[in-house]
């Protein structure tokens, strides 16, 4: 028996070592006994694979600082990488075997490529000891989408760091790089039959600085765009990496650099200038004859630089008020008996498609292309949930997912008081990690229709490489290990990702430790006390240290060991410490304890899941809403009313409510109509005591301060009235609108 333990004992340890690294983690791995010892000189014989023995030879060299001979045969004293071809095996598939020798073997270039990722992080992991255990690895895909975008429009990136981002890409066995090349801020692609898209379109003058709320500018000439010879060197870098270039050419939305180029491309003929703002634009294309020669002579173009059998046509945020008013576009909804305007953006994206299909390609766009109704052979990306991908694969159209909450990282990482200005949202490595692409709202026959996903990197606030870096690791790991196929549960992964931090370095890479942050919540309390509030860091309880009269935590401090209980305001300050050394930032979170606080909520309409972090009780948690968060802390209604009532629990006087709503018109969310209160003494006959305007509501940005007179009931009930549908002119007009609500105090 105790034998047994032993030898249970020792594969145990032996696999976490040799199982370390990888990322993503390889579907099989077995240890064998032995190590082959290495030192700083390689051998690759490579009969067949010129191109992946040079890869991993400059990679080595360059990153690793070893010595590598492509050769014919075996040299005595060095040991030996094999790449062998075997056209017997899958697509895809790979073996990696280290042994006396190492052999890679796959059938084709691209399967011993994704080998040669998984040898170099075994190598950097292992080469401070110089031995590599011996081992077998059998691995293969599950996903056969498995991207990342990126958006040189907003901001412009050079042609040495778009290969650098393809480098990231093929690092992780990803295999696709969506390229967003063209959008209101500037057109980035040298069409030659229409240079002044680049001699207008790829410049602006001037562009937002800090937050979209606060409207600044500044006046900088900024642009910038790839020549065709760029992007042929690009294209045949990434070729040599197995990543596809899906280059998108936005239409019929997200037009404007196009537009301001060519005039007439618009329904209205009018000048415009290169757009400076961020956001969606109302000067769209306008669908007549000479925008789809345009259109067909750029595609054309776009189709000799790349190879991809998918073009992305974008199709998003196309808002319909020009084709409302344009002859030419009510002329058309008519002779083609099109039901509206989204018909005809239908009309749109299937001329367009049928015309890359004679090409003998295939088209890709947001989900908006489903409204209207779906071009017979397009596949869809989903963004704005999955809602728009389930509806497509149960229309029988390949899907890639990109929901915001899961595959966004233009979103924060961590708390926004730590992090660069970002976009918005929150979404976590561990967030990224817990994305299951397929959803269970699909048959298994529907399932087939998801080919992946990917990670969208938008760029309003993304300035520069480092910058982009930062916003796209670790985060791409995670996605990468999710679409490899094989996971595991989040606290191990982390614990690979901590150690695979010391390869980024070596490659220096700029990635956030985001996942060293001690994370909080409220949770919903027991009767005793007004506030449970929950912290987790880096090892899960493990490690926190914390005070509540806001001074710095050290740890002297209170180790945490449970949910912290609160009765009167305080001030939350955490940290993670290992070996007595702060590993994390501080983490810092308010908590108003008021008569309300932990008290009862009930609510006559529910918020949508999405936004309700601890369901109703988020209104009494004492955690107040952040604007910048309005992910989290925040009750999120889509079209409906607010109605909540707070039971206090027993009859007790009260003069002030306090509460607040977010503003964010960008984002769909408006400001209430009208706020009303009502008290009870028994909770069934209410009595209004007071109601808000607008004006007023407007007036104080959304957080009130209401003084309701000396009141004496156990309820008190608010209800905040919606805007229920998005007015014209506005980003999303005609859509339920957003209301959001936190915490409702009472004092
Ligand atoms: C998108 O994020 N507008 C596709
Ligand atoms: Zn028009």
């Amino acid at each position: 028996m105790k034998k047994l333990m032993m030898i249970f004992l020792l594969v145990g340890l032996q696999m976490s070592y040799a199982q370390k690294n990888l990322i993503p983690q390889p579907k099989s791995l077995e240890l064998q006994t032995g190590d082959l010892i290495f030192g700083k000189n390689w051998v690759i014989i490579s009969p067949k694979n010129t191109n992946e023995a040079n890869y991993l030879k400059d990679f080595l060299e360059k990153n690793f600082k070893m010595n590598v001979e492509i050769s014919k045969k075996e040299i005595k004293g060095k040991p030996t990488i094999q790449l062998l071809q075997n056209t017997q095996l899958k697509e895809n598939y790979y073996s990696l075997k280290v042994a006396k020798d190492i052999v890679i073997e796959a059938k084709d270039g691209k399967g011993i490529f994704y080998g040669i990722q998984s040898l170099i992080q075994l190598l950097q992991e292992n080469e401070s000891t110089g031995k590599l255990s011996y081992l077998t690895i059998k691995d293969e895909p599950t996903f056969q989408w498995r991207g990342m975008h990126l958006d040189c429009c907003r901001h412009f990136f050079p042609k040495e760091f778009v290969k650098k981002y393809i480098d990231f890409i093929a690092m992780y066995k990803m295999n696709t790089f969506h390229w967003h090349l063209t959008d209101d801020q500037g057109w980035r692609i040298e069409i030659k039959k229409y240079p002044k898209l680049t001699e207008i379109g790829a410049w602006r003058n001037g562009s937002m600085i800090g937050a979209y709320s606060d409207q600044k500018f500044d006046n900088e000439r900024y642009g910038g765009y790839y020549t065709q010879e760029d992007i042929k060197e690009i294209v045949k870098y990434a070729a040599d990496r197995h990543v596809n270039i899906v280059p998108e050419i936005e239409m019929p939305g997200h037009a404007v650099a196009a537009i301001s180029s060519y005039p007439n491309l618009g329904c209205t003929g009018k000048p415009l200038e290169v757009e400076n703002k961020w956001g969606v634009f109302e000067d769209v294309f306008c669908p007549k004859e000479e925008t789809f020669q345009f259109l067909e002579n750029v595609l054309t173009e776009v189709m000799a630089l790349f190879p991809s059998k998918t073009i992305h046509i974008g199709g998003d945020e196309c808002p319909k008020e020009n084709w409302k008013k344009c002859e030419h576009c009510q002329a058309l909804i008519k002779k083609y008996n099109l039901k509206d305007e989204h018909g005809l953006q239908s009309y749109f994206v299937q001329r367009i498609e049928k015309f890359l299909n004679s090409k003998g390609r295939k088209i890709i766009g947001w989900d908006e292309i489903l409204e209207g109704g779906l071009a017979p052979n397009a596949a869809v990306m989903s963004w704005r949930g999955f809602e728009g991908g389930i509806e497509a694969a149960k229309q029988k159209h390949f899907v890639v997912m990109t929901p915001g909450d899961y595959c966004y990282f233009d979103h924060y990482q961590g708390d926004p008081k730590n992090e660069p200005l970002a976009f918005g949202g929150r979404t976590t490595v561990e967030k990224v990690y817990s994305f299951n692409p397929i959803p269970k709202e699909l048959t298994n026959e529907e399932q087939k229709y998801i080919l992946g996903a990917q990670g969208n990197v938008w760029t309003e606030y993304i300035l520069n490489p480092k910058h982009v870096e930062y916003m796209v690791f670790p985060r791409i790991a995670a996605l990468s290990e999710v679409l490899w196929g094989k996971k595991s549960d989040y606290n191990e992964f982390q614990k690979r990702l901590f150690r695979h931090f010391s390869l980024l370095d070596i490659l220096d890479i700029n990635y956030s430790k985001s996942i060293f942050e001690v994370v909080g919540k409220s949770i919903n309390p027991d009767n005793k006390n007004a506030v449970l509030y929950q912290l987790k860091g880096f090892d899960g309880s493990n490690g926190i240290f914390y005070t509540l009269d806001g001074t710095t935590p050290t740890t002297n401090s209170i180790a945490y060991t449970q949910p912290i209980a609160i009765n009167k305001s305080a001030k939350i300050q955490a940290a993670y410490f290992e070996n007595g050394i702060m590993k994390s930032k501080i983490f810092s979170q308010d908590v108003f304890v008021s008569k309300s606080t932990g008290k009862k909520v009930t609510l006559d309409n529910q918020p949508s899941e999405k936004y309700a972090a601890i369901g109703n009780q988020t209104l009494t948690d004492g955690i107040i809403g952040d604007p910048a968060k309005f992910g989290s802390d925040w009750l999120g209604f889509s079209g409906k009313d607010v109605v909540a009532t707070i039971d206090l629990g027993k009859e007790m006087p009260y003069s002030v409510v306090k509460t607040n709503f977010v503003k964010s018109n960008e984002n769909w969310i408006h400001l209430p109509q009208t706020v009303q209160l009502f008290v009870s003494v028994d909770g069934k006959i209410f009595n209004k005591i007071k109601e808000i305007s607008n004006a007023d509501i407007v007036k104080a940005n959304g957080k009130l301060n209401i003084n309701i007179g000396n009141q004496n009931a156990r309820f008190i009930k608010m209800i905040a009235t919606n805007t229920t549908k998005i007015p014209n002119g506005f980003a999303g007009a005609g859509y339920p609108a957003w209301l959001f609500v936190d915490e409702i105090s009472i004092e």
